[in-house]
């Protein structure tokens, strides 16, 4: 798998992205606004097409780094493991201690992914979706993949 970085030269293809899987380039987390076109990370794209079909996008800070999306479209062959792996590895090398990651409680599939990649769920931010979707208004009240109300982040972390 050839991840290639995010740069100049694919970076209006991963804004579109983003606003497509994301509903916008506008990320809510812990009920604020965070502007993920700024954001360094990864893509991998089908050869042929050149669509991405994988991205992972982040956020260094001195201490710790956070995942801000990450979206596989081919799942189940390890590609979300292996851009997790490749954070993770940027992250040890700026000396963060942690990284982190966040998703809502009705993300029942990421959920148990990050349990089985190396993540534990260390908070919930009760009723933030709910008290803040004022600032992003497209986000459903209920998801339409689970059904479950979209209410509360919880916050996973990796001890790098
Ligand atoms: C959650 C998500 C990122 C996972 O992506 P993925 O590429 O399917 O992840 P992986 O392939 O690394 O792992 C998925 C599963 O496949 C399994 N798997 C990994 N490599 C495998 C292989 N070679 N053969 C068989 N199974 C494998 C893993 O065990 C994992 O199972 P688990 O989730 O029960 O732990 C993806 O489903 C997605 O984009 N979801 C929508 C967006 C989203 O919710 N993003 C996260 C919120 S922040």
């Amino acid at each position: 798998m050839k991840f290639l970085p995010i740069g100049p030269e694919n970076r209006e293809k991963v804004n579109e992205f983003i606003a497509r899987h994301w509903l916008s380039t506008d990320i809510l987390i812990r009920g604020e606004i965070f502007d993920s076109t700024t954001c360094e990370g990864f893509l991998l794209e089908n050869e042929e097409s050149k669509k991405i079909v994988a991205l992972i996008t982040y956020d260094i800070r001195p201490t710790e780094c956070e995942i801000v999306t990450l979206n596989s479209l081919i799942e189940g062959i390890g590609i979300a493991a292996k851009l997790i792996d490749r954070v993770a590895g940027i992250a040890r090398a700026h000396g963060c201690q942690r990284l982190v990651v966040m998703t809502t409680n009705d993300n029942m599939k990421s959920i148990s992914f990050y349990q089985r990649n190396g993540f534990d769920m260390v908070k919930i931010y009760r009723n933030s979706i709910n008290e803040n979707r004022y600032l992003k208004p497209s986000i459903p009240k209920i998801s339409r993949f689970t059904g479950i109300p979209m209410s509360h982040e919880i916050e996973f972390e990796m001890i790098l």
